[in-house]
């Protein structure tokens, strides 16, 4: 759930922080108060170069004034009323996630081909219709790691959604993330477009792939690991800080076979992706369709569905017989 909002609160008006000092916050990207009250004191130190007590203190103001301490379930559940879901484009995947997307990290999990990438750049477009189509009238952060990211594709999903007009290529921006340092890079310019261009979608496809390359090997899982987290920790934090819906895509490990015949899969991370994230949707190719599965939520059934991948993006399906 977001911060609260509180519009014309300038780092000046916190106790303790005089034009110096917010002039050095600045400068180290701490632009806003809801930037100051998310950072970690620890990491602020480092960044900011403010004195231990003084940076514990100053991310402490931050939260006191736009963080209510503690709210009654009830307040929560009038706060939740207000989020805007965004649709899928397809009725199936919207059923299946009990009215869109929402803020918070969905996970889309599935082998090469099931259509991860088709269902984010469909997302890139609905993201743009108006609030009283599903859409959130924003635009989308795209971090691409495998470079799928085809802007042709765009046209086609478009016109199917009834969306026109060349703005459309504008409200889509990308980012091509070549190792992942570069990967976090993206992330912190995510960061400033979510904020002055209204990229309320951020998609990350692929989360793990440039992690697993790097630091193969199982010396190396334990740092690996390490930065994955990281990441994702980043990824939560914007997500709470701006309410912005984040979509990462993730491979499949096949795992050795333990019934003869069947093959177990199961996601790439490990526990710290599926701690991570909050929505994790299971993709599968089955006579030419695909079928999503919520296989972990905090709010969704365990349920199924399928859809098909056409040149107009990602369609409902029927139960394929
Ligand atoms: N122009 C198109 N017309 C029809 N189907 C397409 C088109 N482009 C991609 N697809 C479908 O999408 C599949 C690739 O899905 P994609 O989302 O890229 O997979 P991944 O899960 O690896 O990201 C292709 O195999 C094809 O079925
Ligand atoms: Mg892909």
């Amino acid at each position: 759930m977001g911060y609260e909002d509180r519009d014309g609160l300038e780092l000046e008006d916190l106790p303790g922080i005089g034009s110096a000092t917010a002039e050095r916050l600045r400068k180290a990207g701490i632009k806003t108060v809801k930037d100051l009250a998310c950072i970690p004191a620890r990491e602020l130190e480092e960044i900011s170069e403010l004195a231990e007590g003084r940076a514990g203190e100053a991310v402490r103001n931050a939260r006191e004034a736009v963080f209510p301490k503690v709210m009654t379930a009830r307040e929560y559940l009038e706060k939740r009323k207000g989020i805007q879901f965004l649709t899928t484009g397809t009725k199936n995947l919207d059923l299946l996630l009990c009215g869109g997307l929402e803020p918070g990290i969905t996970e889309l999990i599935g082998a090469y081909g099931t259509g991860k990438t088709q269902i984010c750049l469909q997302l890139c477009l609905t993201v743009q219709l108006t609030r009283n189509r599903g859409g959130l009238d924003g635009a989308a952060f795209y971090i691409d790691t495998e470079d799928t990211f085809k802007p042709e594709r765009l046209y086609p999903i478009a016109n199917a959604l009834g969306l026109e007009g060349d703005q459309i290529l504008d409200r889509v921006h990308v980012f091509r993330a070549i190792n992942s340092d570069h990967q976090f890079e993206g992330l912190r310019v995510a960061q400033e477009y979510v904020v002055e261009k209204k990229a309320n979608l951020i998609i990350v496809d692929s989360l793990t792939a440039h992690f697993r390359a790097e630091y193969s090997g199982r010396e190396n899982l334990v740092t690996r690991q390490q930065r994955l987290n990281t990441f994702i920790h980043q990824l939560q934090r914007i997500s709470t800080m701006h309410d912005a819906i984040i979509v990462v895509t993730n491979q499949i490990l096949d795992v050795p076979e333990v019934i003869p015949g069947v093959k177990p899969a199961r996601p790439a991370g490990g526990n710290v992706v599926a701690h991570g994230c909050t929505f994790r949707l299971w993709l599968e190719r089955s006579k030419g369709m695909t079928k999503v599965s919520v296989i972990d939520s905090p709010k969704h059934p365990r349920s199924s569905t399928w859809v098909m991948l056409s040149e107009a993006g990602v369609k409902d399906s029927e139960v394929p017989k």
